[in-house]
């Protein structure tokens, strides 16, 4: 091998270690936490879920039914997510996506929501979506939002973590389908995990941060939320 070559050769390698190295991280989290026991009897589950072994896996592992029916929406916020996780589609696990059926009656909203481990991506089914996310806070200190009007076929995208909500702003029902990068995206509520968190938080606490007189605040704490 001439002097150059082994140059290419050599550079080649340190390539190959130096993209290994970068790629030998932590994995990601798949649900909210996992705290550490010594003792395996102890303990619940691994990061996802236990492998069933591929010699009497089945074709159902694969497949779930019924993303063709609406959810209920006669709720308080006037939707329902139809979730398709490997919580009840146990293919999923580790293959970092799932599948959501969102229904919203007129005027109902799917209320401001984030999903602590997912990207979105929103197709529009049927009706008529205002859609929108919001970022994190700005070096300006800003939040800003972004928002679209939806219509049958429009697709958009809520990035992870971001704040999101989508109501529907037609005369019929409206029906989009998502998907999402993690078996398990979680959903943190802002409404029920702000105000109807268990115990709740101190009205204190949240008195200064929404800048409510504490009345109000004990109010919010007071009712139910979906
Ligand atoms: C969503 O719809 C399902 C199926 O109709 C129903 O069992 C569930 O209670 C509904 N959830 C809410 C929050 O209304």
């Amino acid at each position: 091998m001439s002097p150059k070559n082994t140059n290419i050769l050599v550079y080649i390698v340190l390539l190959v270690v130096a993209s290994y190295v970068a790629y030998a991280t932590d994995p990601n989290q798949l649900q909210d936490f996992c705290v550490g026991v010594n003792n395996p009897i102890d303990g619940l589950f691994v990061n996802g879920l236990f492998c069933k072994n591929p010699m009497v896996v089945k074709a159902e592992d694969f497949y779930f039914q019924g993303l063709d029916k609406a959810g209920n929406t006669n709720n308080q916020v006037g939707s329902n997510v139809t979730r398709v996780t490997a919580m009840n589609l146990p293919g999923l696990n580790t293959l970092g996506i799932s599948l959501a059926r969102i229904d919203v009656a007129p005027y109902g909203v799917n209320t401001p929501h984030h999903h602590p481990r997912a990207t979105e991506i929103l197709t529009v089914l049927e009706g008529t979506f205002y859609a929108g996310f919001i970022t994190s806070n700005l070096q300006n200190g800003e939040n800003k939002l972004f928002t679209k009007i939806l219509n049958k076929g429009d697709v958009f995208i809520f990035p992870q973590g971001l704040i999101h909500f989508e109501s529907n702003i037609g005369h019929t029902p409206a029906v989009a389908l998502s998907a999402f990068s993690s078996q398990n995206p979680g959903v943190v509520t802002i409404a029920a995990a702000t105000f109807g968190a268990n115990p709740p938080i101190s009205v204190d606490v949240l008195s200064r941060a929404f800048q409510l007189n504490p009345v109000i605040v004990k109010n919010l704490q007071s009712r139910r939320f979906e």
